[in-house]
């Protein structure tokens, strides 16, 4: 599905990917740590083609076509859906007209009509029941002060109503309670497939005891510097990240 190969990305001159080589296939999740620093938003930021990001090396491809040249909207039509902890504050556009709207876009994007109210509706009421939503919630402003766990839940429940090829989920360091890892994890574990798959961003080995990776992948200074399975993600509970820096790995 996804594919990097040898990917250098600089900003503002500044190198901060260094030769990423990755590999996601469909019905995999891949979790990506590493400390403070190491490149792990900017990693997500470039896959999903922010421009603040200059790729100047390697390439970047989704089921074998080259995505590099594609703005962020071209590929989230391709079904690349990354995760923004703080959704634009509009003022009166609820949870739902957001994601009305994204969908929509999107199926402009690839030609089709709008998708009629009760089609909507009734997608609407089928994910928010799979993920246990609140249908108040759903009404909910998005510019409401949304805790941790709130904005996971929008999160989460965009991503079920788009139905993204891959989903990337940055989970920054800080500000991540027991329920919002729980809404993360639960909304993880429910949507995969064998169809899709999962990047799975995290500081903390915690939130992989809830959702199980197939791969485990520690950035360094832009680098994949180890990858393994989830046995490696409990080695980095244990030890932290300092054994596996470049200069002490052979
Ligand atoms: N917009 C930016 N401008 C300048 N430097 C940045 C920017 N975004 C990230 N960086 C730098 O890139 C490096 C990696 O950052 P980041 O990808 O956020 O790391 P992580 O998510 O692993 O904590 C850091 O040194 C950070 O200071
Ligand atoms: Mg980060």
């Amino acid at each position: 599905m996804l594919k990097i190969k040898n990917l250098h990305a600089n900003i503002d001159g500044k190198e901060i990917l260094n030769g990423i080589d990755l590999t996601v296939n469909a019905g995999e999740v891949h979790a990506i740590m590493g400390p403070n620093g190491s490149g792990k938003s900017t990693l997500a930021s470039v896959i999903a083609g922010k421009e603040d990001f200059e790729v100047t090396e390697g390439e970047i491809t989704m089921d074998n076509e080259s995505i590099i040249e594609d703005s962020p909207e071209e590929r989230a039509h391709k079904g690349i859906f990354l995760s923004f902890q703080y959704p634009v504050e509009i003022p009166g556009v609820s949870v739902t007209n957001f994601i009305k709207t994204s969908i929509n876009e999107s199926r402009k994007a690839q030609g089709l009509e709008e998708m009629g109210a009760k089609d909507m509706l009734k997608l609407l009421r089928e994910k928010s029941e799979l993920l246990g939503i609140d249908r108040k919630f759903l009404s909910r402003s998005l510019n409401e002060g949304f805790s941790g766990g709130e904005k996971k839940r929008n999160e989460i429940f965009q991503m079920a109503m788009l139905e993204p090829k891959l989903a990337i989920l940055d989970e920054t360091d800080s500000g991540l309670d027991i329920d919002a890892l729980r809404v993360v994890a639960n909304g993880v574990n429910t949507l995969k497939t064998k169809d899709n798959a999962v990047i799975l961003i995290t500081h903390y080995q915690r939130l992989l005891e809830y959702i199980v990776p197939d791969y485990v992948h520690v950035l360094h200074n832009g680098k994949i510097v180890k990858s393994g399975t989830k046995e490696l993600a409990l080695e980095l509970e244990e030890k932290g990240y300092d054994w596996l820096k470049p200069e002490s790995v052979v």
